[in-house]
């Protein structure tokens, strides 16, 4: 008997309506009328199901903790490192666990299923790595979260940077992080990258960057990047985030920069939301957007996903953790409204963060694992335009969210309507 059959699904752009079989965990049949028993059976009435939505950027170690000691009045970058620095002797580990799981269940809520957070390993206790390593773990039957070490204050600013950042990489923090943009000169940045990538081909792990968060279009710390990945052979394993100083890069230097790029199969992480409101505060007017230059990276076969970064911390005041808010956000400010584009981005926050995090077993194809979402739409651009309820959020095979339908109900002159927006 299956444990879980998925009804009348519309998967892809379809226009025909497939049945999902899912045992043990994983997707074992996805054909027409399947008509197997099944301890639970749900039908899904032509509603859009795709893979779980990826969040390749985030920071659960301060997410939920706005006001905390007090708000960001300029709504600048650097306001929010400072407040982030008075906030850190401050945290308690019972305090930074409960709201990152109280964010797992809103991610959950929403769908998604992975989350890339950085930690920061700049304070000495390391007290935030050991949580969210607790949470990582009690968290992994219902959600993947993949921890990067985060060197917040730089690993050469910070005293003893380097030695924090290799102690939670000693204790089971996954991935490489860095910040060369934030260290003391352009010098230490270039240092910074190559420090950090020879750790990451030493110990065999992913690198993911914040790189380049900055409108100085010489902030240019992603040409270490993509050098050092091609000289220590990580090619495919190595991230660059948020990357806005190339919104503001000379248009001839970018012509040599992204070939490199993608010679050295980089993966890059957009972050629309918090990007669009931190990047050209500097600026009068014009204002600068100050976002990686998303569609010219996927032309040239780079892999582009994108990121929440925040949710109600010191750096952005909202969010519900809604990846459907993101690609929204970045349809608008990154130009991306065409059809093929509004695609484009729906997989940059499912199958193109599913790659960056390098994710085994995600698909909707037989042998993947039964991880998928129903959404109240049914298509990919509807999603887009409605961020709609996620029906159902299924786990390993198991309905693990519900969120009914939600619906209008308007009357007019006595007559009833129901309104969907469909
Ligand atoms: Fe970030």
């Amino acid at each position: 008997m299956l444990d879980l059959l998925v009804k009348n699904a519309r998967i892809d752009s379809g226009k025909y309506l497939v049945d999902i079989a899912c045992q043990d965990g994983k997707i074992i049949e996805v054909a027409p009328c399947i008509e197997s028993k099944a301890a639970e059976s749900i039908d899904v009435q032509g509603h859009f199901v795709t893979p779980p939505f990826v969040d390749s950027h985030f920071h659960m170690d301060a997410t939920l903790s706005m006001g905390m000691p007090r708000l960001n009045r300029s709504g600048t970058l650097l306001e929010g490192i400072k407040i982030w620095g008075e906030l850190k002797p401050d945290l308690t580990p019972e305090g930074v666990k409960k709201r990152a799981l109280k964010l797992c269940s809103w991610a959950i809520a929403k769908g998604n299923l992975a989350i890339r957070t950085h930690v920061d390993t700049t304070d000495p206790t390391l007290m935030a790595v050991d949580v969210l390593l607790e949470v990582r773990d009690e968290m992994k039957d219902f959600i993947d979260i993949q921890l990067v070490a985060f060197p917040q204050d730089g690993i050469l600013r910070c005293k003893d940077g380097v030695s924090l950042l290799k102690r939670a990489l000693d204790r089971g923090v996954d991935v490489v992080g860095g910040i060369p943009h934030f260290e003391r000169t352009m010098e230490d940045g270039r240092k910074s990258v190559e420090i950090l990538c020879e750790i990451a081909a030493k110990r065999g792990l992913m690198v993911d960057m914040h790189c380049d968060e900055s409108d100085d279009p010489h902030s240019r710390h992603i040409e270490s990047l993509t050098y050092q990945t091609q000289r220590l052979g990580l090619q495919g394993r190595v991230t660059g985030s948020h990357l806005t100083s190339m919104h503001s890069m000379d248009n001839y230097y970018v012509s040599k920069l992204l070939p490199l790029m993608a010679e050295a199969g980089m993966n890059c992480v957009c972050n629309p939301l918090v990007n669009m409101n931190l990047q050209g505060r500097h600026d009068t007017y014009p204002k600068r957007r100050g976002l990686m230059r998303v569609p010219e990276l996927l032309a040239m076969g780079v892999n582009v996903s994108l990121g929440h970064d925040d949710v109600m911390d010191p750096w952005y005041p909202m969010g519900t953790h809604d990846m459907l808010e993101v690609a929204h956000m970045g349809a608008h400010a990154l130009h991306m409204t065409g059809v093929d584009q509004q695609h484009t981005l729906f997989d940059a926050v499912t199958v193109n963060g599913a790659k960056t995090l390098g994710l085994s077993g995600y698909g909707l194809n037989p042998g993947d694992n039964a991880d998928f979402v129903v959404l109240q739409a049914e298509s990919k651009m509807e999603a887009l335009r409605l961020h709609p309820a996620r029906l159902f959020v299924v786990r390993r095979g198991a309905v693990i969210s519900r969120t009914p339908s939600v619906e209008a109900t308007v009357t007019l002159n006595g007559s009833v309507q129901r309104v969907d927006f469909r």
